[in-house]
């Protein structure tokens, strides 16, 4: 595969669909309801999904393409090379805020991610990384993950996950919330781990994201020593619904062994 190529490609890919998302601040958005009447989607996420399919399409013909709003291929396993897509990533801060939603990209050969993209496109806050060769910041190297204590930690998190919901008991996350400094949350999930990955989180922690929300983070965690598991500290399945814990290296050993591990959820 060329990296160098392709990153050169798909960087411009994502300013260009990055300028026609914020001229679209001026137009009338067309929203829809997905699963639940939280979910939403608009005209905007179809079209930036579909500029990206278009552009892939004629570049590299051979390359296939998962996107969350299902216009790309459809995909049972990651042969060959894959782009994986969230066209905005916080569709809802898109829809309130105009700001605080990202672009994301994930470019897998054979199942390995080679290059990850994450775009904030309202503050023009570019991440990328290529395997091997390191993770940039608006194209300034990131240095590697630094250590933190649990009591010193900054940790992204939903505040879903600390009230009853089916997936798990409030008290664990509640307790890891009294203890560590503070919480932050962002509504994308993309650029929270983006924030990780720049050490301006400490970690992140939820328990559902789709191969879209985490597919470019993960390659740029690698990139920077960091530690991407699910909750249960397993490997996490790049197809599959997966909870999510991404974080420092020390740090996650600290909170595997002290909050999450043995405990009945
Ligand atoms: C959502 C955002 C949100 C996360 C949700 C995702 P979308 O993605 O990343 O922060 O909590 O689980 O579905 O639907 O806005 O692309
Ligand atoms: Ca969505
Ligand atoms: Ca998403
Ligand atoms: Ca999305």
């Amino acid at each position: 595969m060329h990296e160098n190529e392709i990153l050169i490609y798909a960087k411009s890919w994502i300013k260009e669909a990055g300028e026609r998302i914020k001229k679209s601040f001026q137009t009338t958005l067309n929203i829809e309801t997905k699963s639940n009447a939280n979910d939403l989607v608009t005209n905007i996420d179809k079209e930036t999904e579909q500029f990206f399919i278009t552009k892939i399409n004629q570049q590299f013909p051979e390359h296939r393409i998962l996107g969350e709003e299902g216009n790309g291929d459809e995909l049972e396993e990651l042969g060959g090379v894959v782009w994986i897509i969230d066209p905005i990533d916080g569709t809802m801060n898109f829809v309130h805020q105009q700001r605080n939603f990202a672009i994301s990209i994930g470019i897998y050969e054979n199942g390995v991610g080679k290059i990850g993209l994450i775009y904030d496109v309202v503050h023009d806050e570019l991440y990328h990384a290529v395997k091997g060769k390191g993770a940039h910041f608006n194209d300034k190297a990131l240095p590697k993950l630094n250590e933190v204590s649990v009591s010193e930690a900054i940790i992204g998190l939903n505040a879903t996950w600390v009230t009853p919901n089916r997936r798990i008991d409030p008290l664990i996350l509640g307790t890891l919330v009294r203890d560590v400094r503070g919480t932050r949350s962002y509504g994308s999930a993309a650029i929270e781990i983006a924030q990780v990955a720049a050490g301006r989180l400490d970690a992140y922690i939820t328990m559902r994201l789709s191969p879209w929300d985490f597919a470019a983070g993960l390659i740029l965690m690698e990139e920077v020593g960091g530690v991407s598991t699910t909750l249960k500290g397993e490997p996490i399945q790049i197809l599959q619904q997966n909870s999510i814990f991404i974080s420092k290296p020390g740090l996650h050993k600290s909170i595997l062994e002290n909050y999450l591990q043995g405990k009945e959820w």
